[in-house]
């Protein structure tokens, strides 16, 4: 049974047919599907186009088909053009012609955006989920590393000591706007498009405010003929995904850097890492390079999503039958990836003198300038002498905490013996109290805040 047969006098070509049909891809909203159609039949029944008997059976049959799909009993036929005709077609199979009211005034158009828009409603709270269990981690890694000290970097270079915690941290906030970003989607989710009909509205007198209500939607859509074609909400859905993808693969970037030999920072757990087929000695960070890799398909999927959506014509097009396929293949990604991220990250070993043996006195080259500033020298005069320093201890193949204080004079004659202070780089961390900082008080109080979030 097609939904559409009436006007056409032979059958849809079979590869035609294949084409056409996107079962494969929205059968995994079923269960909106029939939530959206005992809404629909609800508001039929009130407009007194359903009987009381009709809109019982149709209920009836509904939840029959909902039951089905619950156990994996729903059986499908080749006939099954989408999801919404095999709900039809099997409503018809349970209860007869009666089944073909339920139609009226529905189209398959304000029907799928309904259905897409209850599923998406579905699966943020489960993302959302996914994100607190790896959030956890890292907030819990945070304070397992309390005084441990590591190397920052910018442009990878060695740049000023840090707290290990405080990086632990950095990982956290993206993952805290990402969350923010699935949650401020909600609302634009939340908009019902059932009752547009095909694009110019329902001729059925339905309460569409009720309707949105009844399926747990903020509001009715205000327009038809945006409603069957607005797709933002799954080009939003993609773009959050996306830019979580890169949080993790930047987070995921820095843990394979970490774990080579040649930094030696972190070593993966044996239950997150692979070996090689060749190299017995290989341990690698498989999970991490993985995770890399799929931001950029979840790149893909997003800008594949907005070109299909650039340049079509208003209302309904069937272009849109590929927004579904990126979405759910953007969500079963990070379902994937973020709670073995999670696992990866909770049982991973900290090596904190490998750390600490990559800080050396370079690092605290700032801090030998800001020295001089706490002398009353202007710190553009103090960035110059603190760099002839750090040139004369290169040229000298000596770290700069060997130089002698005769050195140092002879750059400034502000430099006294308490020089070499600057050069402990928890001093250097502690002096970093402002909001943000890496000092212990600041990062504890980082750790305090999220806590009370
Ligand atoms: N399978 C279609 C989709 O996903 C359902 C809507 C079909 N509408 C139509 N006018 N053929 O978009």
């Amino acid at each position: 049974m097609t939904l559409w047969g009436g006007r056409f006098s032979t059958k849809l070509n079979d590869q035609a047919w294949d084409l056409n049909s996107s079962l494969p891809v929205d059968q995994r909203m079923a269960i909106q599907d029939v939530d959206g159609s005992l809404a629909w039949a609800g508001a039929l029944h009130k407009a007194n186009i359903l009987s009381d008997e009709e809109y019982t059976s149709i209920s009836l049959g509904l939840d029959t088909a909902k039951a089905e799909f619950d156990s994996g009993e729903f059986l499908f036929v080749p006939s099954d053009e989408d999801i919404h005709t095999a709900v039809e077609r099997r409503l018809t199979e349970l209860i007869g012609v009666t089944a073909g009211k339920l139609h009226t005034g529905r189209s398959r158009n304000d029907q799928v955006a309904t259905d897409f828009r209850l599923w998406m409603l579905q699966a943020i709270p489960h993302l959302l989920s996914a994100f607190s269990l790896l959030q956890t981690t890292l907030v819990e890694q945070a304070e397992l590393a309390g005084e441990t000290l590591m190397p920052g970097y910018t442009h990878l270079q060695r740049a000023q000591p840090i707290l290990l915690s405080h990086w632990w941290l950095s990982h956290y906030h993206p993952l805290q706007r990402d969350r923010e970003r699935f949650t401020d989607l909600i609302k634009r989710v939340s908009i019902l498009p059932l009752g547009s009909g095909a694009l110019a509205g329902t001729p059925v007198p339905v309460d569409r405010a009720a309707l949105a209500e009844s399926l747990g939607f903020a509001v009715a859509s205000p327009n038809s003929l945006d409603s069957v074609s607005d797709r933002d909400f799954a080009a939003e859905f993609l773009f959050c995904a996306t830019m979580t993808g890169i949080h993790l693969s930047k987070l995921s970037e820095q843990i394979v850097l970490y774990t080579s030999t040649e930094f030696g920072f972190f070593e993966l757990s044996d239950a997150f890492s692979t070996g090689s087929s060749l190299m017995p000695q290989k341990k690698n960070p498989d999970v991490f390079e993985l995770t890399r890799g799929k931001a950029g398909t979840l790149i893909g999927l997003l800008t594949g999503l907005l070109a299909t959506l650039k340049g079509l014509p208003s209302t309904y097009d069937k272009d849109l039958q590929e927004d579904k396929a990126p979405v759910f293949m953007a969500t079963d990604t990070l379902l994937a990836v973020l709670p073995v991220i999670a696992g990866a990250l909770r049982t991973i070993t900290t090596k904190p003198e490998r750390m600490r043996n990559a800080i050396d006195s370079f690092m605290m080259a700032t801090d030998l300038a800001d020295y001089l500033v706490s002398k009353g020298i202007p710190f553009r005069e103090t960035h110059v002498i603190a760099g002839k320093a750090v040139r004369v201890a290169v040229e000298q193949h000596v770290q700069l905490e060997e130089l002698s204080l005769e050195a140092y004079q002879a750059l400034s004659p502000a430099f006294e013996a308490d020089v070499y202070q600057v050069f402990d780089p928890l001093k250097s961390i502690e002096k970093r109290n402002a909001i943000g900082g890496t000092s212990l008080q600041s990062v504890k109080n980082q750790i305090q805040q999220i806590k009370g979030d």
